[in-house]
């Protein structure tokens, strides 16, 4: 049995987990606990990155004492360390490096640097479906702060086939949630104001990005096209820009939001699945893999599932969003594979996946 501590402060969460893997490579999150400082951030409609160090440092050692508590693991019985440092928030992830630091360097044990998005990835290996998981397959990983379709050929062996050109998708999310008065974070906002609306209500442009560009996606267009949909029109010159644009619920009297979000959802959905289809023909995989906070999305689940005769594989919804048993399961493989990062090892903001 081996168990590996993972640590996580890219962004918005602080988090602390411990993972068991037993002799057959088998993982279980023994405890996963995530102190969310989205309440907090909700005030500014989206992260502060100062705010957010300032509360990891202040959160941090408790996070992670009772993390080890619920897991019933004393520190001496932990193989190894794993700590996100890249890519985040810079002022965030030095928050989590140098405390993972700490631990190895007075637990005596390795430290092992892992790559959010790899993270995100791993989340898969927490859920019911592990061992049906094969290589290769196409995941495609969308987050607050990423949209890409990656080929993984093996444990950390990934070819990023195509990404975003500007927004990630759970950004488009999180400004369309705020145009509409849904609050943050929007993409759960959105999705349960979208129950109770028509997707065809409203037809937003999408992006046609040509056949240059395959698995490339775009949207930008889309958070524009809702704010021209839903928002006054100016009695003359121009139109609100910037922060007066992003006003949280300006909206004309006739829309309807529930409509509005529905609509906006299933357009950004389809912009998701169509490069994703089109990826799962152009290469042999076993199967299309989701991760990343907008995976915890039904509807997209659900339409990919409808649209492919390939097996569609989704992280436990709790996993879905940022958290450190990903990054635990990332590190167990990194660990297997003898990974060794010294105290050196120093913070990525923009640490590629490949
Ligand atoms: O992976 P994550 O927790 O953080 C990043 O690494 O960015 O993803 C957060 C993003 C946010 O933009 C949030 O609005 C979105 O995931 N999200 C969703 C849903 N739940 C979270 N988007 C669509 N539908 C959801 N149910
Ligand atoms: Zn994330």
């Amino acid at each position: 049995m081996t168990l590996i501590l993972g640590v996580e402060t890219s962004c918005d969460e602080t988090a602390v987990a411990v993972v068991e893997a037993d002799g057959a490579g088998r993982l279980r999150a023994r405890a996963n606990v995530v102190a969310s400082q989205v309440a907090m951030h909700r005030a500014y409609g989206g992260v502060f990155p100062e705010v957010a160090a300032r509360m990891h440092v202040e959160t941090i050692h408790a996070v992670a004492r009772e993390a080890l508590q619920r897991a019933e693991v004393p520190p001496a019985q932990l193989d190894a360390i794993a700590v996100t440092h890249g890519p985040g928030l810079a002022g965030s992830l030095l928050v989590g490096v140098n405390f993972a630091k700490g631990l190895a360097l007075a637990w005596e044990k390795p430290l092992i640097g892992v790559n959010h998005l790899e993270g995100h990835i791993y989340s898969l290996w927490l859920s019911d479906h592990a061992e049906s998981l094969r290589f290769p397959a196409l995941c495609l990983l969308i987050s607050g702060g990423h949209t890409e379709l990656v080929l993984v050929r093996g444990h950390g062996d990934y070819r990023l086939l195509g990404g975003t050109l500007d927004d990630a998708v759970g950004e488009a999310f999180d400004k369309v949630a705020r145009v509409l008065g849904l609050g943050y974070p929007g993409g759960p906002a959105i999705e349960r104001a979208a129950r109770d609306g028509d997707p065809r209500a409203y037809a937003f442009a999408r992006a046609d990005l040509g056949e240059a560009r395959p698995y490339a996606f775009s949207f930008s267009g889309i958070k524009t096209a809702v704010m021209r949909a839903v928002q006054p029109q100016p009695a003359y010159g121009k139109r609100a820009r910037g922060e007066e644009a992003l006003r949280e619920g300006n909206l004309r009297s006739d829309v309807n939001i529930a409509d509005a979000a529905a609509s906006f959802q299933a357009a950004a959905v389809e912009m998701l699945i169509a490069p994703t289809l089109r990826a799962a023909q152009d290469y042999p995989v076993s199967a299309i893999w989701l991760a990343g906070g907008v995976s915890a999305n039904q509807y997209l689940r659900a339409q990919l599932a409808a649209r492919t005769a390939l097996p569609v594989y989704a992280p436990p919804l709790a996993l879905c969003t940022d958290n450190a048993a990903m990054i635990a399961a990332a590190g167990y493989f990194r660990y297997a594979a003898g990974q060794r990062d010294s105290l050196a090892l120093d913070v990525q903001p923009m640490l590629p996946l490949a």
